[in-house]
This record gives C-alpha cells, structure tokens and sequence, in this order.
C-alpha cells in the first residue's frame, strides 16, 4: 500500500493514525521503548529542500528500531538521467519503503507504480499529506475533536490546502477556504470532497472566512518551485495575511495553524506565529508522531484496529 494522497488510506485509517499517533506519542513521552522496525530501511528520496520532513522521518525511523538513507536526485543517477521507474524497480529491492518529495505529483505515482515496497508522499506541487494527518492530530489534541469545527483555510490554494480538502471529505469537516482569483484549490479534489459529506465554503474575503473560527491554517505565498511567481503572488496575496486584527473576528480560543517554514510579515505575523493562540511548535513537533504511526501502518499493519 502506497501513501500518496490522503483518499490511499480512506476515512477509517485516517482516524485510526490520529489516535494511534497519540499513543506512541504518550509512550514515548514515558520513555516506552517500541522498536517494530529492526532491520528494516528507508529511502528519502529528495528533490526539494526540507527540514521538518526530513528529520522527523529519519527520528521516527531510529526510534522505531530501523535506519535510513538520505538521497537527492544529484546524488543520484536520476541526476543523470536515468529513468524514474528504473530507480523504482532498483531501489525497492533494497529498502522496504521510501519517502519522496518531488515536484509534479505524477513522478511519484509513476515511482510507486514500479516499486513493490510502500511509497509515501513527502511533499509533491499538489499534496502533502503526511503534514495534514499531523495536522489533524494537532487539532484533536488541542480541541478534543474535529468535528463540529469552523476550520479556516487562508492564502494559497496550494498542496497544504488540497491535502485539507482531502480531509475534509474522508472526515466530513467544515472547512471555509479564501483564497484570492487564480489561487484556488484543485476543483475536482472540492467536488470529491463534498460528495464525501464535507462543507467546504470558499469566503470573499478573509475577513469573511475568520468569522467565528476554531482553527485557523496559512501557508506560505510562494510555495517550493513557485518562485518565478514571487512578485505577481505578493501582490495578489495582499490582504490575506494573519495577523492581530484579523485574528481578533476568530474565536476567541482559535488555534493557530502553519506547517512551516514561515515567512513572518507576509503570510502571517511575528506577533500571531509568536502568540498564544499559535500551535505551530506542537504541530510540527506532531509530524514525528505521525510518521511513526504511518511508518508501523505500512511497514508492519500494526496499529489498525482489530
Ligand atoms: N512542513 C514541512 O513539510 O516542512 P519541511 O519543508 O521543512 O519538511
Ligand atoms: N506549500 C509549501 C509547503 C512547504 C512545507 C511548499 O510546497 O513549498
């Protein structure tokens, strides 16, 4: 089983991460050792930049008991041009799963086509799940639950959103999005979505969108691979930043979502990332929980309800 968008694992494994990821998370606050991984391997396979991915992968493989391999695409034969579904062929002989972030979404399923180990979804241009099961956690810990929530979605309709989106239909959320014209999420990912019983809005303005939130999620104007649009996207983005005035029309204890990195004084400000409604550390501390949990579901089965 491949993990490439969120729908790879469906409504029932979703909820099923969260509260095993919360567990392994308690148990190793205890100091609990759990090590069902001895002996087995992974491959990042990187052809962007990361520091939250990267690590807590390689953190959750050590303390589950196996190891990992690092690799980009230059230090690779890719490099030089060989064949995605060669290296796919090749390096799943080796290792018994490998994480790739990459950028178009359709080389990582043509590697998980040929690959015959699990392949999980690091990042791509139009997903990042791995981030939205942390996510998720993220708001079950701090609110109880993720239901019956005003979930907010303001800036890029970009991977974080789409991935969201995703979400929001495997979970049946209340997800409101604003996203400025010709930034918009993936259509057919909202179509999909609401057929699964969410309720995705999309607001004018963000202003209209924070209204009475619960949980509040930005991301960066100009994502990984974006950068020739920096410009047109500062100017486009303009109004859509959170900062202390438009937190003020959220609920009073909202959460303040952000994968990271963040680049305080465009998309959201010093003083709300900094603040106490922000539940940035804790979310990206949650992404070495949740790779735990998704590396035990696919390496071994273990951790689904029996
Ligand atoms: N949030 C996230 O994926 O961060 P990195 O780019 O540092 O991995
Ligand atoms: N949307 C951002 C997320 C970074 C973790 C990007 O793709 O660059």
């Amino acid at each position: 089983m491949h993990l490439l968008t969120l729908h790879d694992l469906g409504k029932e494994a979703v909820a099923e991460l969260i509260d095993r990821a919360i567990e392994l998370k308690r148990r190793h606050k205890r100091g609990i050792p759990y090590r069902p991984l001895v002996g087995k391997t992974l491959l990042l396979l990187f052809e962007k930049p990361s520091t939250r991915t990267r690590i807590s992968f390689e953190v959750a493989m050590t303390q589950l008991g196996g190891s990992t391999i690092f690799v980009t695409s230059q230090d690779t034969q890719l490099g030089r041009g060989e064949p995605i579904k060669d290296t796919a062929r090749v390096v799943s002989r080796y290792v018994d799963s490998v994480v790739i972030r990459t950028h178009e979404h359709e080389r990582i399923e043509e590697f998980a086509r040929h690959s015959t180990v699990p392949v999980i979804n690091g990042l791509t241009k139009t997903h990042h799940p791995c981030q939205v099961l942390a996510d998720i956690m993220t708001v079950v810990e701090k609110k109880g639950t993720y239901e019956n929530l005003k979930i907010v979605w303001i800036g890029d309709g970009n991977n974080m959103a789409n991935s969201w989106i995703e979400i929001a239909g495997l979970l049946g959320l209340r997800l409101t999005l604003s996203c400025p014209d010709g930034f918009m999420p993936d259509e057919g990912l909202v179509e999909v979505a609401r057929k699964e019983g969410a309720e995705i809005e999309f607001a004018e303005t963000p202003e209209e969108a924070i209204k009475g939130a619960d949980v509040v999620n930005t991301d960066v104007w100009t994502s990984m691979g974006d950068e020739e649009e920096k410009e047109k996207r500062e100017k486009a983005f303009k109004g859509y930043q959170i900062n202390d005035t438009l937190l003020e029309l959220a609920n009073p204890d909202c959460i303040v979502m952000h994968c990271l990195p963040a680049h305080r004084g465009e998309e959201i400000t010093d003083s709300v990332i900094e603040g106490s409604n922000s539940v940035v550390w804790d979310e990206a501390e949650n992404r070495l929980h949740m790779q735990k949990a998704i590396l035990e579901r696919l390496l071994t089965g273990e951790g689904k309800q029996r």
